[in-house]
């Protein structure tokens, strides 16, 4: 399965899913990185282990789908089977989204449909939930909205504050992202009628 991974920002989730790809745990490679962002950590980690790695800045284009279009040139480029949001920071165009429907999963640190869009973790703290955690779910033109593929839990402990628990759910990102890409990798999850088909079952 060839990956394009998008990111804005520091990488770790990208840099999992490479060392899963190293270390044999999963079938797959990454034929790209993009960002919007020239000097996310993520371009650099990527460049380290041999992936092309291209940013686009979002200036100058007269339009968010205009931007889209741009880099969605790149990403079509390197022909990927899968798109990958891996904290990536910007809303994607209607039209984007839709001709790529159920070949982009984004992920998400919050336990989807709770706590979309930013600061999860403080939204999380605000509401008293005494469970938390992260989402892997198929993109679609509502943003944080798609159809969810899997998620995994952590509790809410007494003191945590959002660093405490932004931490303790990208601990948990990794494997589930990791364990999300080994099952569309081998073909068992689709996207059928804006609905998660795991081995050809509606969830
Ligand atoms: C992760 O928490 C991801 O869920 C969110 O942004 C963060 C990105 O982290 N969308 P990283 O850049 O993969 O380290």
């Amino acid at each position: 399965m060839r990956l394009a991974v998008l990111a804005s920002g520091r990488g770790s989730n990208l840099l999992a899913i490479l060392d899963a790809i190293a270390h044999g745990v999963l079938d797959a490679q990454v034929v790209g990185a993009f960002s919007d962002k020239a000097e996310a950590p993520a371009l650099a980690r990527a460049r380290a282990a041999g992936v092309p790695a291209q940013s686009a800045s979002p200036r100058g284009f007269a339009s968010r789908g205009a931007f889209d279009e741009h880099l969605f040139s790149l990403v079509d480029a390197v022909q990927p089977d899968l798109i990958v949001c891996a904290g990536y920071m910007r809303l994607i165009s209607d039209a984007a989204v839709a001709a790529r429907t159920g070949r982009m999963i984004n992920i998400h640190p919050s336990l989807l449909p709770a706590f979309k869009g930013l600061r999860t973790h403080q939204q999380a703290l605000d509401a008293g939930v005494r469970v938390h955690g992260a989402s892997v779910h198929f993109v679609t033109a509502e943003l944080d909205g798609g159809p969810v593929i899997a998620q995994a839990r952590i509790p809410v402990e007494a003191g945590d504050d959002a660093a405490a628990l932004a931490e303790r759910v990208l601990q948990r990102e990794h494997p589930l992202l990791i364990a999300t890409l080994r099952e569309l990798a081998a073909g068992r999850v689709a996207l059928v009628d804006a609905r998660v088909h795991f081995n050809g079952h509606a969830l």
